[in-house]
């Protein structure tokens, strides 16, 4: 057996998990007008089954006409709820815990009905998508929210991941390219850029109550841009990290793209690691566990990642036992292998089944805002 401190147990809120390992949300394509099928709860279900002690269920729309237009999309609304409480049912079978994701594509929404919004009609600087959200809208969004996250707990969710990542709705009010809003919400102030975002998540948490987790996701890296920062300073990042916690957060995870690459120059920790540095609720890193290649080289380059398992292995015991983060992500090497926790633990790490891009089956995705900022970008 594995003795590594990533098989020790994790308080989170007042949920004891079991080991240190999460699957990160990943759209699959398991649902129909938005409600998971029961291809997506067994999904889960092997994944727990295998050992991951939290998984977060796919990005998962909140229920307002400007969330999303991607006809494969998850959504949380009355008629998709029960298909949600059979993914958790099988999660909780199997002893696992789980959080929904929920999400809004703001600018990357593509349709030209009137309904796309975000905070300054941006998808990046220079490439205009939609309009600026006004407050009436923000306070439908804050309202979709806290409706989603009620939606989650009475289906028997442990709790709510808010996506704030990757270059989302939540992303775009982060960053300051793309919220050039004038009224609280926006500017050069990163407490400004992060209000919606206490006011969501302290809703929830009013609603909710004091023992429903809530997660914030959320990255520097964008789609549509690599190089961004939402935080430019350790300064910025503090600011942001204590105003959520105050909030009522319970859960920062930190999405890079490579958990091991350092955030500043001249220090060795990762975002997870100076996120952890100034809060006092844990952490989750992400990023190319046990692979070559990252996430958006899967995607972009059509390549396949090859493992490499006991090496990432090394250096996540090291990170958490340096106290740098708390929890892991495994994103493409849980789809490649259902088991990659239990054979980690059992220290059959050659046993691992590779992920391969075609594990991801026929996901109809409309990327070509994301393409386009690409072709545009110099
Ligand atoms: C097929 C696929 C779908 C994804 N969908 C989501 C999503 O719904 N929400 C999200 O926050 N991240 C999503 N991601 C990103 C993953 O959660 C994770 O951050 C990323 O894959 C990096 O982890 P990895 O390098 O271990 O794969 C997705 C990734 C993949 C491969």
């Amino acid at each position: 057996m594995n003795q590594s401190l990533l098989f020790t147990p994790l308080q989170v809120g007042n949920i004891i998990l079991p080991n240190r390992f999460v699957m990160p949300a990943m759209q699959r394509g398991y649902c129909a007008d938005g409600r998971p099928l029961e291809a997506l709860a067994d999904y889960y279900r092997r994944r727990a089954e295998g050992g991951v002690a939290l998984i977060i269920g796919e990005s998962c729309a909140i229920d307002h006409p400007s969330a999303t237009r991607q006809p494969a999309a998850a959504r949380m609304n009355p008629a998709t709820r029960d298909g949600w409480a059979r993914c958790v049912e099988e999660v909780h079978a199997a002893g696992g815990r789980m959080l929904i994701q929920l999400w809004h594509e703001g600018a990357l929404r593509n349709a030209d009905d009137g309904r796309t919004i975000s905070p300054s009609g941006l998808v990046r600087p220079g490439q205009q998508n939609g309009r600026a959200a006004s407050l009436a809208e923000l306070a439908e969004l804050r309202e979709a929210y806290l409706m989603a996250a009620l939606d989650a707990q009475a289906i028997g969710a442990e709790g709510v991941e808010i996506h704030s990542a990757h270059g989302y709705l939540l992303d775009q009010f982060l960053w300051s390219a793309t919220n050039l809003r004038d009224d609280g919400y926006g500017g050069e102030q990163i407490a400004d850029r992060a209000r919606l975002h206490a006011e969501i998540v302290s809703s929830i948490r009013a609603a909710c109550g004091p023992e429903f987790l809530i997660s914030v996701r959320f990255s520097q890296w964008k789609e549509v841009d690599y190089a961004a920062k939402i935080a430019r300073t350790p300064a910025e990042l503090e600011v942001f990290v204590r105003t959520l916690e105050r909030a009522g957060v319970d859960l920062f995870h930190a999405s890079t793209r490579r958990f091991w690459e350092p955030e500043w120059i001249g220090d060795p920790r990762g975002l997870a690691g100076w996120v952890k540095s100034f809060s006092t609720v844990p952490v989750i890193a992400v990023g190319s566990v046990g692979l070559d290649i990252d996430i958006m080289t899967t995607f972009i380059e059509q390549a396949d990642p090859k493992l490499q398992v006991p090496e990432a292995m090394d250096e996540l015991e090291k990170r958490v036992a340096g106290g740098e983060f708390d929890l892991v992500a495994v994103g493409r090497a849980l789809i490649g292998d259902p088991d990659f926790v239990h054979k980690v633990r059992e220290n059959r790490m050659n046993e691992i089944r590779p992920f391969s891009r075609s594990d991801l089956g026929q996901l109809e995705w409309d990327s070509s805002i994301v393409e386009e900022a690409h072709d545009v970008q110099p």
